[in-house]
């Protein structure tokens, strides 16, 4: 076989790959998102819909992905025409890879805004204004800085400056270095929330909410929503993972790496759900307030523990990184491909790619003041206008349709021999297992719930 090798550089092991992939599928949608999604969606139910969509789409959907990555070895766009090729199909393939420059560049627009309120509350912990207050009095400091665009976008501005200068320096110097002692921190400190939230006096109510599910309350919207947090929350879908997959070593078993990435994240939102719902129950809280539920809910958490002032900064802080380094692989992509194609440096590509993804996001800063407006989406009530449906566009459509077509492109158009070659764990039960799923199970799963979703089923 040739090995390609890519242009842009390689992890330095599998080790890396797994930091760096984690690195970008831990971030807001672990803490911010799935808590405040679960909540809309009205808990268990929701839940374990979006745990049988990790198993049976996300899981299989991101080793195509990782899979198509590594065998390419180029920007997701360039990727799928010469694989397209190899295979002798449609360079119609390489659609796909636009797609996902598309939605990542979409789903960046809003995620810095929403990094950019994490990293107002590291100020707010600091500075101890958090200190002592009810669930009413946090209410409204978060009321009052996302009715603020001015404060807004200056942190957003400050959250795209840092992206870039991550993504210019290039794929090792950057991004690995950063993500090592971050995720374990981020970790170590979700554990000791979670010591807060057992004694809060919510638990029992809160892990209700969470773990047992009330199938009745399932709606078709709900359905939709949980398999699009799978994709989110995974980084499946634009080709996110695939560019990391085309930094992996040939060496590495991309089933097992999948497998623990996958794991990892699903535990980080777990994690995060059993802190949050404990405490919105012990204070009189709305479980379905929407995406500031993190921002109403953790800091009376801070305010009431001892050093809360300590760890609340140190939690904002850990919050800003996982965003960090989960929006550097959302514009990895777009900036291989200018490289590649237009023969620009990767510091005049990062900058433009940098600049519009900051322009975009004004619509997302309004969205919470001047611009909102109410909308109903499958039967939950939306009420920030265009961040909401930028969400909704790319989370519950783009990156669902992008995984179908992974899936498929690895399992019908790519040679059955060269995907064996690829993910080199023989012919046996592990490799059978995986390519009946990705083959037949999660595009007729993926296909279902869309069809019943959108209330054409
Ligand atoms: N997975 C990240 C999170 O949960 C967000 C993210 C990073 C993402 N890269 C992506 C989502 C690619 C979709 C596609 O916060």
């Amino acid at each position: 076989m040739t090995e390609r090798t890519s242009m842009h550089g390689q992890w330095s092991s599998r080790l890396a790959f797994i930091l760096a992939a984690t690195g970008s599928a831990v971030g807001l949608g672990n803490i911010w998102k799935f808590p405040y999604i679960t909540g809309e969606y009205g808990g268990g139910a929701f839940v374990l819909v979006y745990l049988a969509c990790v198993v049976a789409i996300g899981l299989p959907v991101m080793i195509a992905e990782v899979l198509i990555g590594r065998r390419g070895r180029q920007s997701p766009i360039n990727t799928m025409r010469c694989l397209a090729k190899e295979a002798g199909r449609s360079r119609v393939w390489s659609l796909l890879g636009w797609t996902g420059v598309l939605a990542g560049f979409l789903i960046l627009s809003y995620y810095s805004v929403i990094a950019g309120w994490a990293m107002a509350y590291v100020f707010k912990a600091g500075s101890g204004v958090l200190q002592g207050l009810d669930g009413a009095a946090v209410g409204s400091v978060f009321s009052a800085l996302v009715s603020d665009p001015v404060q807004l976008v200056f942190w957003h501005s400050l959250f795209m400056l840092m992206t870039g200068l991550v993504i210019a320096r290039g794929v090792q110097s950057g991004l690995e270095r950063a993500v090592r002692v971050l995720m374990p921190a981020l970790f170590a400190l979700l554990l000791v929330l979670l010591g807060y939230a057992l004694t809060s006096g919510g638990v029992a109510r809160g892990f209700d909410f969470l773990f047992s599910p009330d199938l009745s309350k399932l709606s078709t919207g709900a359905i939709l929503t949980a398999m699009g947090h799978a994709f989110f929350t995974l980084s499946l879908g634009m080709g996110a993972i695939m560019m990391y997959g085309s930094y992996l070593p040939q060496d590495a078993s991309i089933a097992k790496t999948s497998l623990v990435i996958a794991g990892l994240d699903t535990l980080v939102a777990l994690l995060a759900g059993m802190v949050i719902f404990p405490i919105v129950f012990a204070n009189g809280l709305e479980p379905g307030a929407g995406p500031g539920l993190i921002f109403q809910t953790l800091p009376i958490a801070f305010g009431q523990m001892p050093w809360g002032g300590f760890f609340g900064t140190l939690f904002f802080l850990l919050l800003v990184f996982a965003a960090w380094s989960s929006a550097i692989s959302l514009i990895e992509p777009a900036v291989a491909w200018l490289v590649e194609n237009h023969d620009m440096g990767r510091a005049r590509a990062t900058l433009l790619v940098a600049l519009s993804t900051w322009f975009l996001g004004l619509a997302s800063v309004l969205s919470f003041s001047d611009w909102a407006f109410d909308f109903s989406f499958l039967g939950a009530q939306k009420e920030n206008g265009i961040f909401d449906i930028l969400d909704l566009l790319t989370s519950n459509f783009m990156l669902p349709l992008g995984g179908l077509a992974m899936a498929l492109f690895a399992t019908w158009v790519m040679r059955r021999a060269d995907v064996v070659e690829e993910l080199a764990m023989g012919d046996g039960a592990g490799f059978r297992g995986w390519y009946y799923l990705a083959r037949y199970v999660t595009p007729v799963g993926l296909v279902f719930i869309f069809l019943n979703g959108l209330g054409l089923l």
